[in-house]
């Protein structure tokens, strides 16, 4: 049986998340520059957009870039940039396709003009579809997003639109940028590095980590199908006793 048909459909997870690592050393392995890597990535992001898509997920998220990315070389920044420009553009027929809507999070300000302006013509051409939504993460860090939250529900209680005592956990994740989505019970990171890298520090607090020494442009269906099915084996207590969350 392949690793695709044992996995329970009852039991896929509605939101997974994806530090995509490795392109550089994919592409320094092969004696490349790192935006080769970086290219290559590409076809690993759509192969797991369609997995999540047919599967019947209702969010995927990936780290694209980093807040702390902008301090690469200003070479390896711009390639990156294109690069999205490119992609979005080449792979909106893709979400077409499959009734993926594209979304993102992070500093969207800090994004060059053409990357903004290509980002909101996707999420705009795409905005009906219900199947699957494809979260990136562009210029985005988790504690970026915690200080711009706080910022926010400050200005809020300041003008009376809130009481302090109000605030609780379900509050406050209304004033980040995942507002709307469920916290993902999957975090998966490829190329072997075992740190959150400023990732979805707060939605991750009760999701499975699952790692792989993968490279991300060498990620494919399989590798995807694989992380679902160690995850579906896992036991996820919540702070309970075994015994409590059995069926
Ligand atoms: C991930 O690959 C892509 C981005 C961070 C944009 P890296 O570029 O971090 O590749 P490695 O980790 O250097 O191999
Ligand atoms: C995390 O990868 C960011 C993205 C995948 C976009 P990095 O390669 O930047 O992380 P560190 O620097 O190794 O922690
Ligand atoms: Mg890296």
């Amino acid at each position: 049986m392949s690793v695709r048909e044992q996995l329970d459909k009852e039991k896929l997870p509605k939101h997974v998340a994806i530090i995509m690592d490795g392109n550089g050393r994919w592409a320094r392995k092969r004696g490349n520059a790192r935006v080769f890597g970086h290219q290559h990535g590409v076809k690993s992001v759509r192969e797991v957009t369609e997995a999540a898509a047919e599967l019947g997920m209702k969010f995927l998220t990936l780290y694209a870039f980093s807040t702390e990315n902008w301090n690469r070389p200003k070479n390896e920044v711009d390639a990156l940039m294109s690069l999205l420009v490119s992609t979005i553009s080449s792979e909106t027929k893709t979400l077409m396709d499959n009734n993926v809507k594209l979304k993102s999070i992070g500093c969207k300000e800090t994004l060059p003009q053409d990357v903004q302006k290509k980002l909101a013509a996707c999420i705009e051409q795409t905005k009906n579809n219900d199947g699957l939504t494809l979260v990136l993460a562009l210029s985005y860090s988790s504690r970026w997003e915690i200080v711009e939250g706080v910022k926010h529900i400050a200005n809020d209680v300041r003008d009376g639109k809130l009481d302090s005592s109000q605030i609780n956990a379900e509050i406050f994740s209304r004033y980040l940028e995942t507002a709307d989505m469920p916290d993902p019970e999957l975090l998966i990171r490829t190329s072997g590095e075992l740190r959150i890298s400023n990732f979805l520090l707060w939605q991750i607090a009760y999701s499975e980590l699952y790692f792989c020494n993968v490279l991300w442009p060498d990620f494919r269906k399989e590798h995807f199908f694989e992380a679902l099915l160690d995850y579906q084996g896992r036991e996820r207590r919540f702070g309970k006793i075994s015994d409590q969350v059995k069926k």
